[in-house]
């Protein structure tokens, strides 16, 4: 299936996306244009071709502080740039298709893009439950120290493991 991935506008009805969790249907219809709006997160819509909302992401400039990161990667010990993907969800009719992987990489897309232009060390997110957390664990987020649904993935092993799946349109 086509999807196309454009940023929300109120020209796009939200109204009948349901993910199946109440939280990430309601910040879509009643908070992701305002926030959007006002910079706070950048909401962006999955249309598959007849202009349905499919499934959409929400970013964010972020900070990490240094001590949730492993001690490993010796960092400095000042907070560490990161980017946070705040929202990601699938309409029920089309999970189980591709769709949140989809999404994800169009997130790293992003993330790349971002970093040419000023530092982002992780992206970061915070999964909604241990489903969810799951779902990011798949592909090699690792949970923050003390934290089991905030999760982290260094934007250089998104660049080594990910980065010929990403920009193929
Ligand atoms: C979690 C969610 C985003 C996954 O989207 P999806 O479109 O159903 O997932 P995909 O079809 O892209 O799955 C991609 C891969 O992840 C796996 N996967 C999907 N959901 C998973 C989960 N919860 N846990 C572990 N793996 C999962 C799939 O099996 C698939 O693996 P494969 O490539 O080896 O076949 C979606 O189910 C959803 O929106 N759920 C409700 C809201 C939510 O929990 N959002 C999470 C953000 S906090």
């Amino acid at each position: 299936m086509k999807l196309d991935l454009v940023p929300i506008s109120k020209n796009i009805a939200v109204k009948s996306f349901d993910c199946g969790n109440g939280i990430l249907n309601e910040y879509l219809k009643l908070y992701s244009r305002k926030n959007d709006t006002e910079r706070i997160g950048r909401t962006f819509l999955a249309l598959d071709e007849d202009g349905t909302v499919a499934g959409y992401i929400t970013l964010s400039n972020a900070q990490v502080e240094r001590n949730k990161l492993p001690e490993a990667l010796k960092l400095p010990r000042y907070p560490i740039p990161a980017l946070r993907i705040g929202k990601l969800a699938v309409d029920k009719t089309m999970q189980g298709k591709g769709l949140g992987s989809w999404l994800l990489f169009k997130s790293f897309e992003q993330v790349m893009r971002i970093a040419e232009l000023s530092a982002v060390y992780v992206m970061i997110v915070d999964a909604i439950d241990s489903n969810a957390g799951n779902f990011y664990l798949k592909y090699g987020f690792v949970p923050l120290q003390d934290s089991e649904l905030s999760l982290f993935l260094p934007v250089k092993t998104i660049a080594a493991e990910f980065y010929d799946k990403l920009f193929d349109e």
